[in-house]
């Protein structure tokens, strides 16, 4: 086994050291650790190992909270402190933006969630011979769980009761709301369901169960508050997973909304963004590819009385020239993969004053950074910590026209 000293970690929170001068990837490592490693997968460019033995502990390692952290593929950053975890993120970006040559001076500021536990309001899980739990990271070997430490703990009361589902082999999403709500999302190839429906309801605030896209229970949709505003959001739409993030973006949101100005907010799902907008602009328009999501939006603008909306149902890369608007601000927020080349060059065309990009992937906002910043300026540049103890990392970024 060799014995190999760490060096860093790696962009998905893996310990890097080299042998003959090859990267080799390292499962629960942490930097100036000496560990012993047995290598799992031998790549030409790269090897992947797992810890045989921890020689010598790193004083920042801290003792997991969850049991299965060492094997689900969730989370990544929970063998270090909260605070720590949040330095990761810091120097990730600051590392990216450097190899990339953006001009950054400032320090970049970290927006802490006040629950870096229980949080997440969205979880899916897999069903496998009657057993619940993840699959093991980069594989389809299934980890049983009782407990999702980073779920909230209305979530965890349907893991802890799902034997009442009844459900051999399925893929079982949950999703909760601000009040602990719940809506069941099952997804199956099982012809007949049989859910102990009365005893659920005793163990949880049932909303709807959704089978196979058919609602079977309830309803297909919940409400949800978050920053004194209240949206209605379908089991297909999409919302933000962390709701005291959300109200921290809402308001950096309002804040950087001139007033008066006419937004244009694309990958608007149920409205938020752009409902938060509308209180202080003129005029908002957004576009969003989810029919359900814009019928949410339309329902949403509604109840909270912003009147200056429109919602567009498209694809924002061929909807986007065919609107004819002037606006001044720009929203954006776009899956994973970020702008397509065709949205990046329409907003160089129309040039707007003020673009408020929010991303949760840094790789493409670098990317897409990269192709604006001739013409744009970052003013302002901010990590939220959408997702603690993971690796994502969730960032704000306002720019202005040079
Ligand atoms: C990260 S979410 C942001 C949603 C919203 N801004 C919010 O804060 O809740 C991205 C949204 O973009 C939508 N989307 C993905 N690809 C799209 C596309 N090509 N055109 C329009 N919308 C898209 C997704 O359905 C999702 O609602």
């Amino acid at each position: 086994m060799p014995k190999v000293l760490i060096e860093k970690l790696d962009d998905y929170g893996r310990g890097i050291t080299h042998i003959d001068n090859k990267v080799v990837f390292i499962k629960d490592a942490l930097p100036n650790e000496l560990v012993e490693i047995e290598i799992t997968s031998n790549k030409k460019k790269f090897s992947e190992a797992k810890v045989t033995e921890y020689v010598r502990k790193s004083k920042d390692r801290v003792k997991s909270p969850c049991p299965y952290f060492e094997k689900c593929g969730g989370c990544h950053l929970l063998h270090l402190t909260y605070d720590n975890t949040l330095t990761f993120k810091q120097n990730k970006i600051k590392e990216l933006l450097k190899k990339n040559k953006i001009n950054k001076n400032e320090e970049i500021e970290i927006i802490k969630s006040d629950f870096p536990l229980y949080y997440r309001n969205k979880i899916s899980l897999k069903i496998e011979n009657g057993k619940l739990g993840y699959y093991e990271e980069s594989t389809h070997k299934l980890i049983e769980i009782k407990e999702c430490i980073i779920a909230k703990h209305s979530i965890n009361e349907v893991i802890k009761n799902y034997k009442l589902l009844n459900l051999e082999n399925a893929k079982l999403t949950i999703r909760a709301n601000d009040n602990d709500e719940i809506l069941i999302i099952i997804e199956t190839n099982e012809k007949e369901y049989n859910i102990e429906l009365a005893k659920l309801k005793e163990k949880i605030k049932l909303v709807g169960i959704i089978y196979n896209k058919i609602t079977i229970y309830g309803e297909n949709f919940f409400y949800e508050r978050v920053g004194g505003k209240l949206f209605k959001v379908s089991f297909d739409s999409f919302f933000q997973i962390n709701e005291n993030i959300t109200t921290k973006l809402f308001a950096l949101i309002k804040e950087n909304i001139d007033e008066s100005s006419v937004v244009l907010d694309l990958y608007s799902g149920v409205g938020t963004l752009g409902i938060i907008a509308s209180s202080k602009s003129k005029e908002v328009y957004s576009i969003e590819i989810i029919k359900n999501a814009v019928l949410n939006g339309i329902m949403n603008a509604k109840l909270n009385q912003a009147n200056n909306i429109k919602l567009m149902l498209g694809d924002v890369s061929s909807t986007v020239d065919k609107i004819n608007l002037n606006f001044d601000t720009l929203i954006l927020d776009p899956p994973r993969k970020g702008l397509d080349k065709k949205t990046r060059e329409f907003i160089l065309t129309k040039l707007p004053d003020k673009i408020i990009y929010v991303s949760c992937n840094p790789n493409t906002l670098i990317r897409d950074l990269k192709e604006l910043e001739t013409n744009y300026e970052i003013a302002d540049f901010k990590i939220m910590d959408m997702f603690p103890f993971t690796y994502h990392i969730e960032s704000f970024c306002v720019l202005n026209k040079k």
